[in-house]
């Protein structure tokens, strides 16, 4: 990678594998669905140089499941950031993905950028809030950083969707977590799941961006749970030394492309 060549990130999220290969969530087998959006990437020629997947890698509190995800994800070559979501199982998924190249709630430095995971799981519940250790955990590993700039990773939103379902599962201290990123001063983008749509809008300078799970899309807007035809689908972030960015959603669509 040269001077001006950009830090690469591969996001997927909510992936929801199962023990079974077969398991599928309403309707779309998620091992198979995440085999697809891997394969598509792989034969887009636009090399990663990581990976971060935000939360909800298993749908059924199996250590199968991750086992699924690891082979699948491991056979990238390519480092993963993994951050929980309210489907995983915060010990089982530390134990399942326990070393390189997987990492778990970690930092990355690259080319003036930070990427840093954080946790916004609450124990039993399917909404999230980030802990105040979380944040001040932030903060020290914002201070410590010589990169000017930083690209949070979590799994719920700290935004509204307009949504009524999803907002009532959605994030309880959103504001004070947007209002953290913009006293670092270094927080230009936050990517997360969650909401299997696509989302994409700027708040107070930081970009807040939803990309839809590899597997089943809920419906944008919706009061009542509601899923839509939308196809699997990941997204590419590239991140260039001066702060500023590209980013692109790839739907993946139900043609095989391996
Ligand atoms: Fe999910």
């Amino acid at each position: 990678m040269s001077a001006a060549d950009p830090v690469r990130v591969l996001h997927l999220t909510d992936p929801h594998l199962f023990a079974d290969m077969q398991g599928d969530l309403r309707g779309t087998v998620t091992y198979a669905s995440l085999a697809r959006v891997l394969a598509a990437y792989r034969a887009g020629d636009w090399p990663a140089d990581a990976v971060v997947v935000t939360g909800d890698l298993i749908q059924d509190d199996s250590a199968e499941a991750y086992a699924h995800f690891a082979e699948l994800l491991g056979g990238l070559g390519l480092p993963v950031y993994c951050v929980p979501g309210n489907h995983d199982i915060h010990a089982l998924m530390r134990e399942s993905l326990p070393q390189p190249p997987f990492y778990f709630c970690n930092t990355l430095e690259s080319g003036n950028w930070l990427l840093a995971g954080i946790d916004s799981c609450v124990s039993g519940a399917a909404g999230g809030r980030v802990s105040a250790e979380e944040l001040d955990r932030l903060d020290r590993v914002i201070a410590a950083t010589p990169a000017e700039h930083v690209m949070v990773c979590l799994h719920h939103p700290p935004v509204t969707m307009g949504s009524k379902w999803l907002d009532s599962v959605g994030m309880e201290n959103g504001d004070e977590v947007l209002q953290r990123f913009h006293a670092s001063g270094k927080v230009r983008i936050a990517i997360f799941g969650h909401v299997h749509q696509n989302y994409d809008a700027d708040h107070g300078g930081a970009r807040i961006i939803a990309t839809p799970s590899t597997c089943r899309q809920f419906l944008p807007g919706s009061d009542e749970f509601a899923v839509d035809d939308n196809p699997p689908a990941y997204r590419r972030i590239s991140l260039y030394t001066d702060g500023r960015f590209e980013h692109e959603l790839v739907w993946v669509s139900d043609e095989p492309v391996y």
